[in-house]
């Protein structure tokens, strides 16, 4: 099967309460590890790609890896889809470049210049059968390329404007800030989400798909091996899969993680140059890398409700 666009799959998550997973790849390894979990639990996928991953690995190879992926995986309906693209140009780049969804992220701009650039990039996108995300609402975060606010509360979506947002732009699907962030810092107290923001754009647009960014959980086995051996990230803290699992059955249909296979990485790679400290076979530590991210995406799937659904989204 060729690479998809998310129509199907959001329509299929929205009216059975699951959502799809967005992976961010950044190399081989995390890419074999996410691809052979969907493989295993039969689940739709959504390989997203930032602007940092472009810089970093560059798209010629990170396609090529894609390719591989979606040739060695005819029953996986397969996204390659563009994480926080943060211009017109960068979301036409990527739509000629062959990418099935693109992310126009103009959150950071006033709210007649997020929907200015949105329009442009659906009008663009759409001709070409590529669908659109944008962004309302701020979400917090320390990621390289993406900017973050400190005070998350008072910048969650606004549920009216994300009405008059989606109607002016057309965009297929919306990512809404409810109080989630990017990164392994993501509350200081006990986690708490808007889930009434949710709720009240459902009310006013049912069927409309949302999208939840900064969802990693911030995973209890691979924060303690970080500090275990060598690291220092004591105070991460992520999302309550069971917050994500609600959202799932809400109305989000795309949660993006990304942190956490950072985490599960940089965890196996900490573990293997501690234990072993005479080792230097990167395969020696990116392997245990790659399978540790193998069994959390697994795992995630099933949190996602997405196991089992690559046949009815293809
Ligand atoms: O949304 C942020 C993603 O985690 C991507 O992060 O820009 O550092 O690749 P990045
Ligand atoms: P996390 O940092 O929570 O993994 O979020 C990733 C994300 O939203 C990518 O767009
Ligand atoms: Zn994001």
């Amino acid at each position: 099967m060729a690479l998809v666009n998310t129509k199907k799959m959001f329509e299929m998550a929205y009216s059975n309460g699951y959502a799809v997973g967005a992976f961010n790849v950044n190399n081989m390894e995390i890419t074999q590890g996410i691809v052979s979990a969907v493989a295993e639990e039969k689940a739709p996928l959504i390989l997203q790609i930032s602007r940092g991953a472009r810089k970093y690995a560059s798209m010629s190879y990170l396609r090529a890896i894609i390719d591989v992926a979606v040739e060695e995986n005819p029953d996986i309906p397969i996204v390659m889809h563009l994480d926080h693209g943060d211009t017109f140009e960068t979301c036409k780049q990527c739509v000629d470049d062959g990418f099935t969804s693109v992310m126009i992220d103009g959150s950071h701009q006033s709210f007649e210049d997020n929907i200015k650039v949105t329009r442009k990039v659906v009008d663009y996108a759409h001709d070409r059968g590529v669908v659109v995300e944008a962004e309302l609402g701020q979400l917090g975060g320390i990621e390289e390329d993406v900017v973050g606010v400190e005070d998350v509360a008072a910048h969650l979506t606004d549920p009216d404007q994300a009405i008059e947002f989606i109607e002016k732009t057309g965009v297929d699907s919306l990512a809404v800030a409810i109080g989630t962030s990017h990164g392994a810092y993501k509350f200081k107290t006990a986690p708490t989400l808007a889930f009434d923001v949710i709720e009240k754009i459902q009310e006013k647009v049912p069927g409309y798909p949302l999208v939840m960014h900064g969802s990693s959980s911030v995973l209890k086995e691979f924060k303690d091996l970080i500090n275990k051996y060598g690291g220092a990230m004591p105070d991460a803290m992520g999302v309550p899969e069971e917050a994500i699992s609600k959202a799932a059955k809400m109305g989000i249909c795309k949660v993006n993680i990304d942190t956490d296979l950072r985490m599960a990485l940089t965890a196996k790679i900490r573990q293997v140059y501690s234990e072993t400290p005479a080792e230097f076979d990167p395969r020696k530590y990116l392997g245990p890398g790659r399978e540790a991210i193998k069994q959390m995406v697994k795992h995630k799937l099933h949190i996602l409700g997405c196991a089992g659904k690559a046949a009815e989204c293809a």
